[in-house]
């Protein structure tokens, strides 16, 4: 796909309908967190996704908007972390999407730290983390997309993960279990 396709923004209408219909995609939340010669940097993506658990590496993607400084330091530094939030972490997620004052101005004071493996910080108390060395990295229009392969991995449970959906914050409701060919 040539890039200069991308380029030119489409057209209201389109642009407004692709809000529309992805604001029905309920996300999870997690913060890109960055550390290294470039600086520390994070920010709060919804656009997280596995690409795939298997071959030398588990990899995963994240899609950052090219002017976040995040994006330029993930790609300088070569390595990020993803913390996915837990459902009583909406405020960390808003530090780190710029939304609202944070202490001193530092959206690093939203949160505890811990050190992660490939030096990018890890919250203490998220749901779950993927430390990440960066395996390729493609501008498509606004974005970077980010291709992370997984260097280390943990869970903190129980808890539930904070979702967006809608143009806000929610957390899963259990369906009643329905039996399969039922
Ligand atoms: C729930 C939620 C999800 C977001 N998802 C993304 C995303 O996937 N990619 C992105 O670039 N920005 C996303 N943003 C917006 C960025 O977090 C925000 O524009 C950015 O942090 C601004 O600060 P910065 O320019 O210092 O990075 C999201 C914001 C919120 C609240």
């Amino acid at each position: 796909m040539a890039t200069a396709d991308l380029a030119v923004p489409p057209a209201d209408g389109l642009r407004r309908d692709f809000l529309q219909a992805m604001s029905l995609a309920a996300c999870t939340v997690a913060v890109v967190t960055t550390d290294g010669p470039a600086g520390r940097f994070g920010v709060t993506v919804s656009a997280m996704s596995s690409v795939s658990a298997d071959g030398p590496a588990p990899t995963l993607l994240v899609c950052v908007h090219h002017l976040s400084p995040a994006a330029a330091a993930i790609l300088a530094n070569g390595a990020f972390c993803v913390n996915v939030l837990r459902d009583d972490q909406s405020a960390v997620s808003d530090a780190f999407a710029g939304r609202g004052p944070v202490p001193g101005g530092d959206k690093f004071a939203a949160a505890a730290w811990t050190p992660g493996a490939v030096g990018a910080p890890r919250i203490a108390g998220a749901l779950a983390w993927f430390d990440c060395r960066l395996a390729a990295g493609e501008r498509v229009g606004t974005h970077h997309v980010l291709f992370g392969a997984v260097a280390a991995i943990g869970t903190a449970g129980p808890g539930a993960p904070l979702l967006y959906a809608n143009r806000g914050y929610g957390t899963p409701v259990p369906l009643p279990q329905t039996a399969l060919g039922a």
